[in-house]
């Protein structure tokens, strides 16, 4: 067994000794490799793939045929953080369609999948755990149905709804989840949320106070730089060097600087 392995153990042991938990999403070998080397304790392959990736506008495209060809390749780089799958929309509606879909995850390298959605979905995380099979809760702001709830909009601004979001997280604790993604709620909530659950909160957009946090990799790389939420930090400008090195290439393939003496055989 590799001791470094990162378990749903270690996860919640991080959570009992206030130990912040670093997650990030992947959906490529050798990405998965570079943050796998500094630490990350939790890759998730997330349906955000739709947008960083396959150039959809929002995730409700993504099929399973999508994520479970991502997740392989994130499985091949053998990653110490746990590796969770995202299920895609419409993927989990029902009790023997999550089983059936997330054992596809699992056999494709996953080590537990996501689900959004929060009491409405707790029949759909019990079944899971109890086949054996870990689960990421995510309440909050829920990408995958924003055609019913009008867009992204921040969540749990009112005592009403930041007690619906509050039951919500219970009742994916509850059903078994080993943790929970918060997103783009008020901070207020998503720290009294991560007070009351025994379970970690991994927060984006959820304030300083869970847990946790994720963020999309190709939002904080500054990949994709034609929208950048209020709650990404930018690390790196990837375009911006990515598009320096192609103009520099057509530059050198024009005036026939590229290829060189060094790049030639005799
Ligand atoms: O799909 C995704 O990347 C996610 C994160 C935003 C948590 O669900």
């Amino acid at each position: 067994m590799n001791e470094h392995k990162i378990t749903i153990h270690t996860l919640r042991e991080m959570k009992q000794r206030g130990e912040k938990i670093a997650a990030l999403t992947a959906y490529d070998f050798f990405t998965t490799k570079i943050m796998d080397e500094v630490g990350v304790e939790l890759i998730l392959v997330g349906d955000s793939l739709g947008m960083a990736v396959l150039g959809y506008e929002n995730t409700l495209p993504v099929t399973m045929e999508e994520m479970l060809h991502h997740t392989r390749a994130v499985a091949r780089a053998k990653p110490n953080g746990l590796l969770v799958a995202d299920m895609p929309f419409m993927t989990y509606s029902t009790v023997p369609q999550a089983l059936d879909n997330a054992s596809r995850f699992v056999q494709a390298g996953a080590e537990a999948v996501k689900l959004e959605g929060g009491e409405s979905v707790s029949e759909q995380v019990r079944a899971l755990v109890a086949a054996g099979i870990p689960v990421l809760g995510h309440v909050g702001l829920l990408p995958q149905s924003i055609l019913e709830t009008g867009g992204y909009k921040i969540q749990g601004r009112t005592p009403a709804a930041a007690e619906r979001l509050m039951l919500d997280a219970q009742a994916v604790e509850a059903a078994g989840a080993f943790a929970v993604v918060i997103e783009c709620t008020v901070s207020q909530v998503a720290e009294e949320i991560t007070k009351a659950v025994t379970i970690p909160t991994i927060g984006i957009g959820a304030g300083a106070g869970c847990d946790g946090q994720i963020l999309v990799s190709s939002d904080m790389l500054g990949q994709f730089t034609w929208f950048t939420p209020k709650h990404v930090k930018r690390y790196a400008n990837l375009a911006e060097e990515t598009r320096k090195a192609f103009a520099a290439y057509k530059h050198d393939v024009e005036s026939g600087e590229f290829p060189g003496k060094e790049q030639s055989f005799r």
